[in-house]
């Protein structure tokens, strides 16, 4: 199948656009270049076509999306610090920007699976987070995946095929530093020898999930018969923010502490999914230990 991949050169985009190339599939990347790097494609390079463009560029997206069988939309604005100073441009790009997206669709009739987030849900009332939980998202950046998750609720009852992931916190390796989550921070300061940073008193709990995981539940759900829906991307399992840097500092076998600093703004205090909806619905659930891949990566 062919398909196309907005936010191809970002980290989880330019991990999903491997995973399609290794299961045979052709991939036309468009990405900006905005937060991703074209040294993330490096090794699928000559089995790509790459567009540097913008999803806001409406007629050019539709002249390259003519010929798809799917599109995948991984293309946003992803700082949640950033979506305070800047709520207009988070806005444009990812609202806009994914409204073009389910208006191509609809007009070549493609189906859609795309980057929604847990931060829809802001702080939940029940943990783990099932997927019908109320969505009140703390911040711009939730703020705009809530709407899109609106648009595609309105697109979809227009017979568009669309399946927005909501995706918890994805770690693996290529997200560039400024962009990066937790443990890639964490990790960053390890390798220099200096201690992690955390925000607020640590005891904030996240659930950690493989971007390789990440990029096999896009493929099943592009592959499934299921429309519409949302789903829960996560491990299902917790760690908190504290736990996670000492896990670190002795997995690299130093004796360090962590450094505190004040808590930040719009901080989820506690985060994790319910993954029963996708296991029964997609027979998906993430492999990737995060204790394994810490082990792994720091030696
Ligand atoms: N990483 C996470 O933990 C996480 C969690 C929940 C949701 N998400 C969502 O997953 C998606 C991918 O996130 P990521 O972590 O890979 O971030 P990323 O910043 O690495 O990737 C986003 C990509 O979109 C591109 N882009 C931005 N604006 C664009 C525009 N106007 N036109 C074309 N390309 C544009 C960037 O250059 C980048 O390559 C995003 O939609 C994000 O909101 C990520």
């Amino acid at each position: 199948m062919r398909f196309l991949i907005t936010g191809g050169a970002g980290f989880i985009g330019s991990h999903l656009v491997q995973h399609l190339i290794s299961k045979g599939h052709s991939v036309i990347v468009v990405d900006n270049l905005h937060s991703g790097k074209i040294e993330n494609l490096s090794s699928v390079k000559k089995e790509i076509v790459f567009h540097k463009m913008d999803i806001l560029e409406y007629d050019k997206l539709r002249n390259i999306s003519k010929d798809v069988d799917g599109i995948f939309h991984e293309a946003a604005l992803t700082l949640v610090q950033e979506s305070f100073e800047k709520p207009k441009e988070y806005h444009l790009v990812n609202v806009t920007g994914t409204e073009n997206i389910f208006k191509i669709a609809k007009e070549f009739g493609l189906k859609v699976v795309y980057a929604s987030s847990s931060s829809v849900y802001g702080n939940p009332e029940r943990i783990p987070i099932k997927e019908d939980a109320k969505r009140r998202p703390l911040n711009p950046y939730g703020e705009t995946k809530l709407e899109d998750e609106l648009l595609a609720e309105k697109y979809s009852s227009k017979g568009v095929k669309i399946i927005g992931l909501r995706y918890f916190n994805v770690y693996g390796k290529g997200q560039s530093i400024s962009y990066a989550g937790v443990i890639t921070k964490f990790l960053e300061r390890i390798r220099n020898k200096q201690p992690p940073i955390i925000y607020g008193d640590g005891l904030q709990k996240r659930d950690f999930v493989y971007v390789g995981d990440i990029a096999r539940a896009n493929l099943l759900c592009m592959e499934s018969k299921i429309n519409p829906a949302f789903f829960n991307v996560g491990s299902g399992k917790t760690t908190s923010v504290l736990e996670l840097a000492n896990m670190i500092i002795k997995a690299a076998g130093l004796e360090i502490k962590p450094d505190f600093e004040k808590p930040l703004q719009g901080d989820v205090k506690e985060s994790q999914a319910d993954i029963s909806l996708i296991e029964k619905m997609i027979s998906w659930h993430a492999e990737m230990k995060l204790d394994n891949w810490l082990f792994e990566i720091l030696h």
